[in-house]
């Protein structure tokens, strides 16, 4: 097992970083709110720690759980301190009302425009609702990235959690899985429910 670091402390942090503790990650919490992390790491248990809001994160995968409108900004205060690191963007770039998506690109694209050349950022887990992965039963996640191994790296971590990994193919692939948030978003509104998860089937 690894250590696993995240930034951000909100919603889909405690339910990523709660899910990896439980499956014997040791969960590394950088928010810019350094009450909430600690709070939230005491929360995980497991041996959970709070790192540095901007400083190098001990894990070698590095979670970025914060808001769209926000996420370029966390990882430019990272800056070089996110070299080699291996980045997973789990936002959803969508409007105010989460009725279309507002990124040119998508979020995943601007976030590796963002980040140090040797970072690579893999899109993850942006169509999974939190309270859905909080149950801690098995699941699809979509990835995307060009990295082979940076996919490899997410797929192994993802697995351990129980959560079924189907590749959807290089970084330029991002845009369709945040489009697949949209959808998700939408199925869930128009009849089906928030206790929705997107999946495939493999015959
Ligand atoms: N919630 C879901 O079901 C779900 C599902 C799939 C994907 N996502 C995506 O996951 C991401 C996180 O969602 P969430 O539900 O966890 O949101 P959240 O509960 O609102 O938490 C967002 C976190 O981002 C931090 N943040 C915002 N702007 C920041 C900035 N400029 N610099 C540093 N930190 C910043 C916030 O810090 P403070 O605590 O200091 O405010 C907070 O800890 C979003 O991009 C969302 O699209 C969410």
């Amino acid at each position: 097992m690894s250590t696993i670091s995240i930034i951000g402390s909100g919603n889909m942090a405690t339910a990523i970083g709660t899910r990896a503790g439980k499956h014997g990650h040791t969960v590394e919490i950088l928010g810019r709110n350094t009450a909430k992390a600690q709070a939230l790491a005491d929360q995980i248990g497991n041996g959970a720690t709070v790192g540095t809001f901007g400083a190098r994160p001990a894990g070698d995968i590095v979670i970025v759980a914060v808001q769209y409108t926000g996420v370029v900004d966390a990882v430019a205060n990272f800056g070089d301190a996110l070299a080699g690191k291996i980045l997973v963007d789990i936002s959803n770039p969508f409007n105010a009302d989460a009725s279309g998506l507002v990124s040119a690109s998508s979020a995943a694209q601007e976030i590796a425009a963002a980040a140090p050349g040797s970072a690579h950022v893999v899109k993850a887990l942006n169509t999974i609702f939190g309270h859905v992965l909080a149950k801690g039963t098995p699941l699809d996640a979509f990835i995307a990235g060009d990295s082979a191994e940076a996919k490899s790296a997410v797929a192994a971590f993802l697995e351990s959690l129980e959560l079924r990994t189907l590749d959807a193919g290089g970084l330029q692939a991002a845009p369709l899985l945040e489009s697949a948030g949209l959808l998700l978003m939408g199925l869930a509104r128009n009849g089906a429910g928030f206790e929705i998860a997107l999946g495939a089937e493999v015959r």
